[in-house]
C-alpha cells in the first residue's frame, strides 16, 4: 500500500482521556468514571454539533462546556477549584504506556508522523510536551486551521495537504470508531486501536487494520507498508 505517513488522532488514541477518572473520583466520590465518560461523550457531541451548524469554538472551550454540562447532569457541584484541576489535568493527560516506544520505532522505519486532532494548537503542544513526545511528530495538525471539527472533510484534508500525498498513502490511526469512519469515508487508510475490545460502529465501514494497542499497529505497519 506504499505508506508514506501516519496521522494520529490525539485524545483517546495517544493521550488517555479516561486517566482523568482518578482525579474525578477523588473530587466526586463514586461518580468519577461516570463523569469522565459523560464529559468525553458530550465533548464529542458538542464538537460535531458546532461543526454541523457552523458554530466553531476552540476545542478547549468545547471541552470546558462539556465538563460543566456533565457535572450539572450528574448533579455534582463543579467548584472553580475542581474545574481548574480537571481542566489542568486535561491539558497534560497521560500517554498510553507503549506509545513513546512505538512512535520512535515507527519514526525509525522512515514514517512521517503527524497528529491530526480536534485539539487547538496550544492544547496539542502542551499535551505533546507533557509526555515528552516532542521530536516524534513532523506536524501537529489542528482542525483549528479550518474551524471545523472532524468528521468534516476539510479537517481530514489537512493531512494530504501537508504531506503532499493522496490520503490512500496515509494511515489514519484512531481509537475512536466515529473518527475511523470519517477518515475512511474521506479516503485514508485506517487503523482502529480497540483497547477495550469493543464492537465497531455499525456504519458500513471496515477499518483497514485493527488491533488492541500501538504494538499491534507497529506490526501492521511493518508488514503492510509497501504492499498492494
Ligand atoms: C481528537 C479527539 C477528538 O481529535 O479525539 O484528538
Amino acid at each position: 500500500m506504499n505508506l508514506q505517513a501516519i496521522a494520529f488522532d490525539a485524545y483517546g488514541t495517544l493521550f488517555d482521556v479516561y486517566s482523568i477518572r482518578t482525579l474525578a473520583e477523588r473530587l466526586f466520590p463514586s461518580r468519577g468514571a461516570e463523569l469522565a465518560d459523560l464529559w468525553r461523550s458530550k465533548q464529542i457531541e458538542y464538537a460535531q454539533l458546532r461543526t454541523l451548524c457552523s458554530m466553531y469554538r476552540p476545542f478547549w472551550e468545547v471541552t470546558q462546556d462539556a465538563l460543566v454540562f456533565a457535572c450539572k447532569k450528574l448533579g455534582v457541584e463543579l467548584t472553580l477549584e475542581a474545574q481548574t484541576q480537571l481542566m489542568g489535568q486535561y491539558a497534560k493527560l497521560e500517554a498510553f504506556p507503549e506509545n513513546l516506544e512505538v512512535l520512535s520505532q515507527l519514526q525509525a522505519l522512515g514514517m512521517k508522523l503527524a497528529i491530526l486532532s480536534n485539539g487547538n494548537p496550544q492544547m496539542l503542544e502542551a499535551a505533546v510536551a507533557a509526555v515528552g513526545m516532542q521530536g516524534l511528530f513532523s506536524q501537529l495538525l489542528s482542525v483549528d486551521a479550518v474551524r471545523k471539527f472532524k468528521t468534516a472533510p476539510e479537517a481530514y484534508q489537512l493531512g494530504p495537504d501537508v504531506f503532499g500525498v493522496s490520503p490512500k498513502n496515509i494511515l489514519f490511526v484512531s481509537s475512536n470508531g466515529w473518527d475511523i469512519c470519517g477518515a475512511s469515508w474521506f479516503g485514508y487508510r485506517t487503523y482502529w486501536i480497540n483497547r477495550t475490545n469493543g464492537p465497531f460502529e455499525e456504519l458500513g465501514v471496515v477499518p483497514d487494520g485493527t488491533g488492541p494497542d500501538m504494538w499491534a499497529l507497529l506490526e501492521y505497519v511493518q508488514k503492510n507498508r509497501t504492499q498492494g
